[in-house]
């Protein structure tokens, strides 16, 4: 079966769940998420994720719907029925169904979905280097909760596209933040950079496992503020997500990174992943 899903406890395929108009998630995006990959059948990094959902809710005071032994349950059946990988997991919770349109919390059960899915992507057959634009940061300054209020994400991707090129690499105050939807890493003068973790960007799982592999490695990783300048004259830049895994950028604003070509900290830093992944999940 391909994709599955479970909305509020029943499996169903995802083109027949059904919510509420009066749904939170619906209505305001006001609703947290996650996205999970999966390997060999098995959900890669889960427990963090888990721990971030946590975090999201508790930021945005949702409810805890339910355990991390509970979503993990969820999480593998869904695996499993699904049947295909590599997969991702996808988990939505929403604030619930509201009574009425109303700004005011209203004290519902919250909306729990769990899903999953194929991901092509995640097979990495061919890792063909990603043209990015900067572009200004519009997003809110909430960025550490992973918030369905995608608008202005989306908004910034669109317009990348638009302008043909993959995808945009995002600036405030004339600091990286992030991507669209992945964390940025460069390597600066020979060593690897990444922007701190603050509220303007998402603390990305599979950055700080990098951040963790490379150090265990001995590579020089360095958390701190990148300008523009810096990341236009950066000899290799990188992106990473749950989604992308470690994934090379080709050309930045219409110009190559170093020769256009996935680069060789690229290689020694994927080669960390993946070797951690297949142990992971082996
Ligand atoms: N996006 N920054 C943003 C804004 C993101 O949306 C994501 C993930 C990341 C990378 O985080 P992680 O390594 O934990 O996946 C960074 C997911 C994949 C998505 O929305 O599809």
């Amino acid at each position: 079966m391909p994709a599955v899903d479970c909305l509020n406890g029943v499996w169903q395929a995802p083109e027949e769940a059904k919510v509420s108009i009066f749904d939170r998630g619906f209505m305001f995006g006001d609703g947290v998420y996650e996205v999970i990959p999966v390997y060999h059948g098995k959900p890669f990094t889960l427990d963090r994720h888990l721990a971030r959902l946590r975090g999201s809710l508790d930021e945005v005071k949702i409810r805890h719907p339910m355990t991390d032994a509970e979503f993990t349950s969820l999480a593998t059946e869904a695996v499993e029925r699904c049947g295909e990988s590599p997969a991702v997991i996808y988990i939505q919770i929403t604030r619930g169904v509201a009574p009425a349109r109303s700004f005011e919390y209203p004290d519902v059960e919250p909306t729990v979905l769990v899903m999953a899915w194929p991901a092509a992507i995640l097979r990495r057959e061919n890792v063909v280097p990603q043209d990015f634009v900067t572009m200004d940061d519009i997003r809110w300054s909430m960025g550490q909760i992973k918030s369905v209020s995608l608008i202005a994400a989306g908004m910034l991707k669109n317009e990348a596209m638009a302008r043909g090129v993959n995808d945009a690499i995002l600036l405030r105050n004339g600091h990286v933040t992030e991507a669209t939807s992945s964390n940025v890493f460069a390597v600066i003068g020979g060593k690897i950079v990444t922007p701190p973790k603050s509220n303007f960007l998402l603390h990305g799982i599979t950055r700080d496992l990098v951040v963790e592999l490379c150090r265990e490695a001995g590579m020089e990783l360095e958390e701190r503020e990148i300008t523009l300048d810096e990341l236009k004259s950066a000899d290799e830049i990188m992106i990473t997500s749950s989604s992308q895994e470690v994934w090379p950028v080709g050309s930045l604003d219409g110009v190559p990174v170093g020769n256009g070509e996935a680069g060789v900290i690229w290689q020694q830093v994927d080669k960390l992943f993946q070797d951690n992944k297949a142990r992971a999940t082996a």
